[in-house]
């Protein structure tokens, strides 16, 4: 019998629903409770979804509950985490896990003394077509990774996100807020990183808020970088060049590109859990990879779309329940996203030092997730 634990999620913002929605998919999680500082908030997300609202202090003594998920904004995650872990609970967070590498230390160190898991998104690795990427790099199909690129670029997010002010502030930017999808993609697939290099700047110093909304028209200070280009060196060597930027309204760029000795590799958006993968030969030939079976690249998501999507989140959430009382890690754990966090801390200090930055953590690949194993999650 498949134990099912108890989840109550911290922040009932916008990725709550998702959260709330995609839970049912599966069979070790129950979610039993949300609480947010704003109690509306909590109360109607709750309602929308048939679960219990609570504030946040009733939240972490609810004895129903064992793994709290902290979808709150990235500056209260560390506050946040650490409340989680002194309630005894194991805890789960939305990226960026945390904004210093000494906060992370910190968490470690919490969740060590207490035998309780931490993890954190992104789980979007997880999702078939970055595995079956992952498949094709470990074959030896494309030979050793010897360099790539990643570009994460657009137009922002006030034309779409109603409050979208933390987007602007430390911690968010195109770095925190969407490199981790593409740095935690690329040591899953190529390794850890050992240092980086990096240009920084910004197109613009207010932002206009154009999302429907209680904020729409009104601007948002830009106090983070919004244009980044860097450089990382992976510990196998592999150089990859990253652009991040929402001051571009278009560009032409792929999300991954992998180089190869024996060909490249075109990977699909790391924010998505499926993707069309493209491979070449040695002398550039193309062909698309027919999906393989694996239950986190189906799509259930748009349907009616071009690109119908794969959401598969809470994978990672399950992934960490089912090693508690084991000793494997979990595949989204702490470590991974310490480590992402280094790197793209790194790359902003890189920025506004213009030196080099050594990388000072460091972490394994996770595992790979096999169709048959991610399928055993689900109910
Ligand atoms: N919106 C998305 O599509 C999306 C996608 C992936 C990841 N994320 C990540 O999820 C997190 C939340 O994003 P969002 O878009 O839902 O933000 P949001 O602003 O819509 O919601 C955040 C919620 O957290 C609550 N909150 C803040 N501090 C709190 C605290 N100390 N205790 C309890 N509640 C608190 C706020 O009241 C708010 O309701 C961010 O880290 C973001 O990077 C968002």
């Amino acid at each position: 019998m498949t134990k099912v634990y108890g989840v109550g999620i911290m922040g009932a913002g916008n990725i709550s629903s998702a959260y709330l929605k995609l839970a049912p998919l599966f069979k070790n999680m129950q979610v039993r409770a949300i609480a947010d500082l704003n109690g509306e908030a909590a109360t109607s997300r709750a309602k929308e979804y048939g679960v219990g609202a609570q504030t946040p202090e009733a939240m972490l003594k609810n004895s129903e509950i064992d793994v709290i998920v902290n979808l709150t904004i990235p500056s209260a995650h560390f506050a946040v985490t650490k409340d989680i872990l002194s309630a005894g609970k194991h805890a789960y967070s939305e990226k960026p896990f945390v904004l210093s590498v000494e906060e992370g230390l910190q968490i470690k160190a919490m969740a060590e003394q207490r035998g309780l898991k931490v993890g954190s998104a992104p789980d979007t690795f997880l999702g078939g077509s970055h595995q079956q990427a992952r498949s094709i790099i470990d074959s030896g199909k494309i030979g050793r990774i010897a360099s790539g690129t990643m570009h994460i670029m657009g137009r922002g997010m006030e034309h779409w996100h109603p409050n979208p002010e933390f987007f602007y502030q430390p911690g968010g930017g195109p770095m925190l807020d969407m490199g981790p999808y593409y740095i935690t993609d690329l040591i899953h697939l190529v390794g850890p990183i050992r240092r980086v290099t990096a240009l920084t700047g910004k197109a613009k110093e207010e932002r206009l808020v154009t999302a429907d909304g209680p904020n729409k028209g009104t601007s948002v200070k830009v106090n983070t970088p919004t244009t980044i280009h860097a450089v990382l060196e992976c510990t196998n060597g592999a150089l990859v060049t990253l652009g991040a930027s929402w001051d571009v309204s278009s560009h032409g760029h792929h999300n991954i590109e992998l180089y190869g000795t024996d060909g490249t590799l075109y990977v699909p958006n790391p924010n998505f859990f499926n993707g069309e993968l493209v491979v070449t030969d040695t002398i550039g030939t193309k062909s698309t990879i027919e999906a393989w079976d694996h239950p986190f690249g189906i799509a259930n998501e748009d349907l009616d779309k071009p690109i119908p999507r794969a959401n598969y989140r809470n994978a990672g959430l399950s992934d960490m329940l089912d090693t508690i009382g084991t000793s494997r890690k979990p595949r989204c754990d702490l470590d991974l996203a310490l480590h992402a966090v280094d790197v793209m801390l790194s790359i902003l200090k890189s920025g506004e030092i213009g030196e080099a930055v050594s990388i000072q953590t460091t972490c394994e690949r996770p595992d790979a997730f096999t169709p048959e194993q991610a399928r055993a999650l689900l109910r």
